[in-house]
């Protein structure tokens, strides 16, 4: 039975993407059919963030524009349920509906397993729903099991974040970190490889943060839990994030020397290159600490790239402080990165701190970290000319009997390719490079297709 319409609109990071899907999966048995548009759905949800002041600001706005859609609705003698969901509910539970009267559903990233019968309750008439605690009983265990939908399948094995850098909202909205045990892990690594999955990325706050029970008991670490899982027959690839640069133990370094599928790429947010900014961040880790972990990762896998998350203009930070930024930059190589302004979230330490630099130095200290950042990233796209990259072939392309893949650096790269290959890691040879994609031509043509 399929004969209601459930929207929901992702904002922010990875786990909101996956925490949607998981909600479409909790909410399928209900009778809810997932569509592409709010207007005339019987069910909307916003799955929000807050980590910036503008990611926040937009799920106002879009509050805002849905209310035509909610009008309409209920002009055709309907009723469209408003959700509001993710971290945003989190952070200001109640105090949402005074300014967007037409949520009914106020939820926390810890309960959307009870979703279904938030909206039984709203439309039973029993009124607006808030649910943003942390309950005991961790969500993972009355979430259906979860089945792959591509070749590339998210995995959440840890929640929360115990760090509490100065600037982020991360441990106040997503809770203490709670990590699921080994067996639990596994089992689910296996189904998705079962239903169709190549690539696992494992997902978490402070995803190498996780250690749990192993299946026989006794605690596993995180390296061990990678070896482990990089042992399922059919699983080509395994990554991971988001990474904190202090959780990178010994045992996580020998597991990237050790397991082959664990990709040679990784996502390791420095945030800034001086120390007296690191610390005031309360990151935990100086720049030449961090450089260590890098030498260290790199001594055991050395063709593994990196990538970064930086924020610029946080309180105090001058000029000579940045420039410490662009150098952490040019010693590591960064090939990817997100980079941010930083933005004062409510009810965190940084936000009262002195020194608050002036946006139109954040804006032009931005600038010129971004540029820096393409500067190598470019160099290093033009770089895979000529060399054959294994790519793992996830959607049809644009043009017909294209298909479009990612690197082991998450490049993405289209290539003619038999339909045969999508959902398979080819050989490529890199033979140029756009905008936001390089192209490519199948190494192995002759030997795998002729018969096609
Ligand atoms: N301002 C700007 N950027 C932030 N981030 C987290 N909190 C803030 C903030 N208050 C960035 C960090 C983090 C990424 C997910 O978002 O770089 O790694
Ligand atoms: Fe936020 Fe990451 Fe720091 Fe945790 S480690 S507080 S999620 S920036």
């Amino acid at each position: 039975m399929s004969d209601k319409t459930v929207f929901i609109k992702t904002y922010g990071c990875q786990m909101n993407v996956y925490d949607t899907a998981r909600m479409k999966d909790v909410l399928a048995p209900f009778g809810y059919a997932a569509a592409e548009s709010p207007a005339g759905a019987d069910l909307v949800v916003l799955n929000t963030c807050h980590i910036r002041e503008k990611a926040a600001e937009k799920v106002f706005s879009d509050l805002g524009r849905l209310r035509a859609h909610h009008h309409a609705k209920a002009e055709a003698g309907g009723r469209m349920v408003v959700a509001v969901a993710g971290c945003v509910a989190q952070a200001e539970g109640e105090a949402l509906r005074a300014r967007a009267p037409i949520v009914d559903i106020v939820l926390g990233p810890q309960t959307y397993h009870r979703l279904p019968e938030m909206v039984a309750r709203v439309l039973r008439g029993a009124g607006a729903v808030f649910d943003t605690e942390f309950p005991a009983e961790p969500k993972f265990d009355h979430l259906p099991p979860p089945g792959a939908e591509g070749p590339s399948a998210f995995l959440a094995i840890q929640e929360g974040c115990d760090r509490f850098c100065t600037y982020c909202v991360v441990p106040y909205t997503r809770g203490a970190e709670y990590a699921r045990p080994a067996a639990e892990v596994i089992a689910d690594a296996r189904r998705l490889v079962e239903t169709g999955a190549r690539e696992i990325t494992l997902l978490g706050q402070n995803v190498n943060a996780w250690t749990a029970e192993g299946p026989h008991g006794g605690a596993w670490s995180f390296g061990r839990l990678l070896r482990e899982l990089a042992e399922i027959p059919g699983l080509e690839r395994l990554r991971y994030t988001t990474s904190h640069p202090q959780s990178v133990d010994a045992d996580l370094v020998a597991a990237h020397r050790d397991a082959p599928a664990l990709v040679p790429f990784l996502h390791l947010p420095v945030q800034a290159g001086a120390d007296r900014v690191l610390k005031a961040m309360n990151r935990g880790h100086t720049a030449a600490d961090y450089l260590r972990t890098v030498d260290a990762l790199k001594a055991a896998r050395p063709d593994l790239m990196l990538s970064s998350d930086f924020i610029v203009g946080f309180p105090g930070e001058t000029e000579a402080e940045f420039a410490e930024t662009l150098k952490i930059i040019d010693a590591v190589g960064f090939i990817q990165a997100f980079s941010f302004k930083y933005s004062p979230r409510p009810g965190t330490p940084a936000a009262a701190m002195p020194g608050q630099v002036a946006d139109a130095v954040k804006v032009e200290r931005l600038a010129r970290l971004q540029e820096r950042l393409a500067e190598i990233q470019t160099a290093f796209n033009r770089s895979c000319v000529g060399r054959t990259l294994p790519v793992l072939f996830e959607r049809a392309g644009r043009h017909a009997g294209q298909l479009v893949g990612r690197s082991p650096a998450m490049q993405a790269v289209h290539a003619e390719a038999p339909a045969a290959a999508m959902g398979a890691i080819r050989p490529v040879r890199i033979v140029g490079v756009g905008p936001n994609s390089l192209a490519g031509v199948l190494d192995d043509l002759g030997e795998r297709d002729a018969a096609e």
